[in-house]
């Protein structure tokens, strides 16, 4: 795999970033974001598996002991650290929120869809490293933010992290459908030279839009965990969507309440509710899988609801 581009020295010309970000699909840049905060976050996970008894600590990273891992979820969305609001370490430290308003030139507007990683090796090393190739934008239709994807520890080629495609962001899409279901990207569909990756520290960020193809990379290393956050980002200037508490919800609207007080939306036919599989959940079901009191976030269009997904 090549090695992504660093945008480091894009980072005082709006003009250059901007055309990186046409051609590649992502920026990369490499050791600006506060260490300690990075620190912190790794603390969280640390505790989390030495808790679970899956690990040992060697130097300042938690080593895989070789315990029965089934069942514990630490490949996916860890929830207890999705419940403890550990993104908000992110999304609240002055300092990362000063290198992303650097970026953006105005504040920046966190969207709280966090998935916390903290994968272990893996024990079939015969399959192919991509976990899923996909694109966020099909399950997000509406929502235009920017993936934010954070290695809270080094994470080098064996430990896998994430590998995305250079420049295969401007369409077609390549992800089949089936019905209502969208599927995986075909590890056959992609251009198999334009995968990129790195070698990743702490205090590195990689931003990739809506459009372009990525997957998680497996874990073969001998005892490492891969630990890693992906978040959402965009600038507050832009169309930024409602971030709040559903309070009463049926199968043509909702009400929804966030700083600003309640707003009332509207259902349609093309309104895309996600499932638990990120597919698109038909209208009469949703009153009964998005009850008042879930945290949401709401793309909308003249008060009809574009996008809504749950927070975590
Ligand atoms: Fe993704």
């Amino acid at each position: 795999m090549g090695e992504l581009k660093c945008a480091n020295d894009l980072l005082d010309d709006r003009e250059a970033l901007a055309a990186a970000w046409e051609r590649d699909g992502y920026w990369f840049f490499r050791d600006v974001l506060d260490k300690e905060v990075i620190g912190r976050i790794r603390q969280t996970y640390t505790d989390y598996l030495l808790e679970m008894g899956v690990a040992r600590m060697e130097g300042p990273s938690p080593r895989y002991n070789g315990a029965d891992v089934s069942g514990l979820h630490l490949h996916t969305a860890l929830t207890r650290l999705n419940d403890a609001k550990v993104h908000k370490i992110l999304h609240e430290a002055p300092t990362i929120n000063a290198f992303f308003a650097k970026l953006f030139g105005c504040d920046p507007f966190w969207i709280p869809f966090t998935m916390h990683r903290t994968n272990p090796p893996v024990s079939d090393r015969s399959t192919s490293r991509f976990d899923l190739i996909h694109e966020d934008g099909v399950y997000n239709d509406g929502l235009p933010f920017l993936i934010c994807w954070v290695p809270v520890d080094d994470i080098d080629e064996d430990t896998g992290g994430v590998a995305l495609l250079e420049g295969v962001h401007k369409g077609p899409c390549l992800h089949r459908r089936e019905g209502t279901n969208i599927l995986p990207i075909d590890e056959q569909d992609v251009p198999s030279g334009q995968w990129r990756r790195t070698d990743y520290k702490p205090g590195d960020v990689l931003m990739m839009g809506l459009h372009t193809p990525h997957s998680g990379l497996s874990n073969i290393s001998a005892d490492r965990f891969r630990m890693s956050l992906d978040t959402r980002i965009m600038p507050s200037t832009g169309k930024v969507p409602l971030v709040g508490t559903l309070t009463e919800v049926t199968k043509t609207g909702l009400k929804v309440e966030d700083a600003n007080g309640v707003h009332e939306l509207a259902f349609d036919s093309t309104s895309f509710v996600r499932g638990h599989q990120g597919d698109r959940m038909p209208l009469h079901e949703i009153p009964d899988r998005y009850k008042p009191g879930k945290e949401v976030i709401i793309a909308f269009e003249d008060r009809r609801v574009v996008n809504m997904r749950p927070q975590n």
